[in-house]
């Protein structure tokens, strides 16, 4: 397949670290330096799943491609205010789609994994036109009075179609169990017959094991994705990597020995939205007009679970 058009679409409150530090006890010099985050779009009156339909729809105009001539919509969520229905139904819906859909909950590495899905049903020719609408609110997820996860966090929806092409070159998954690495618990609604114990504990993160996973994975990932397709690391033309924390992209950068400016970031004022960083950026990229056709792009994401992926494509 190929990327024929991107969108995003993001909440129009921007909370800067000077406003953390009003409520928090932190400050922008410690969180800049150590995260490379200035500011951050925050959730307030909008629905996620309205940044998530203007998303597709932006992305569908980018592709010239109709809602109708979609075969299928991914959508990559970890958490939004349903349960039910999933949001990849509500999406098909708002844009007028009549395709099938699914959700899938692959934390921040979604889109790579949403893509791999794409190329999979396109190689086994069910699909041609496939929808990716990565879709997140991480700042409902955390506790705001929790310093060190907290300020980490921004909200978002990146949107990607895929159309049929050759340009997908490799993509590579990976997975590591370490469920209490990154994890949050919500609680369900009781019955007469539930005896266990049941918390509702917001998200909780060890940070600097989550940070040496980070770079190893993202590493391993691109490596094994760059051999699978026989391109060099020098050959690639632009990095798009997970917007977690500037000091884990500039690890991933020197592990490749590559160029800085191969790496294109909006980790500044974006901080990290999940599984919507990759598509967020890939569509800045794609509206400042950086792409040329045959240009070599390497994605990678990873995230709880852990779970993590990488992707070469061609522009
Ligand atoms: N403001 C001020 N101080 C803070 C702070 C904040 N927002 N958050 C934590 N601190 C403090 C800690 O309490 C600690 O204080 P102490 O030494 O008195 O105990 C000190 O800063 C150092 O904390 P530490 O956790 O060791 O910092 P760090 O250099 O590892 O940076 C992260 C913390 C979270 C920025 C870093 O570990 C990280 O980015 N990890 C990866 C997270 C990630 O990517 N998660 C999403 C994956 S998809």
């Amino acid at each position: 397949m190929k990327i024929s058009g991107t969108g995003s679409a993001l909440p129009k409150q921007v909370v800067t670290n000077d406003m953390l530090s009003q409520f928090l006890d932190t400050s922008d010099e410690w969180i800049k330096t150590r995260t490379g985050v200035s500011s951050r779009f925050v959730i307030s009156d909008e629905k996620l799943e309205d940044l998530a339909a203007e998303a597709a729809e932006k992305a569908l105009k980018d592709a010239g491609i109709k809602a109708e001539d979609l075969d299928f919509i991914i959508c990559s969520n970890v958490v939004n205010e349903y349960i039910t229905p999933q949001l990849s139904c509500i999406i098909q819906g708002a844009i007028g789609a009549t395709c099938p859909c699914i959700d899938i909950n692959c934390a921040c590495a979604g889109f790579i994994h949403a893509v791999e899905m794409a190329e999979a049903f396109y190689q086994a020719g069910k699909v041609r036109n496939v929808l990716i609408v990565c879709a997140e609110e991480p700042t409902r997820m955390t506790d705001w009075s929790d310093r060190r996860t907290c300020v980490l966090f921004g909200d978002g929806a990146g949107a990607a179609v895929l159309t049929p092409g050759d340009n997908i070159k490799s993509v590579k998954l990976s997975a590591s169990s370490a469920t209490e690495k990154l994890w949050q618990y919500r609680t369900l609604q009781p019955t007469p017959y539930i005896t266990k114990d049941e918390m509702d504990v917001p998200l909780q993160m060890m940070g600097q094991d989550v940070f040496k996973f980070a770079v190893t994975a993202a590493s391993k990932d691109i490596t094994r994705a760059l051999n699978d397709s026989q391109i060099a690391a020098s050959d690639v033309d632009y990095y798009l990597l997970h917007q977690a924390n500037i000091r884990i992209i500039n690890a991933i950068q020197n592990y490749l020995e590559q160029p800085a400016d191969k790496f294109p970031t909006n980790v500044e004022n974006h901080g990290n939205s999940s599984s919507s960083c990759c598509p967020i950026l890939l569509d800045e990229c794609n509206r400042k007009g950086m792409f040329k056709k045959g240009d070599k792009i390497a994605m990678s994401a990873f995230g709880a679970g852990f779970v993590s992926g990488a992707l070469v494509m061609e522009w």
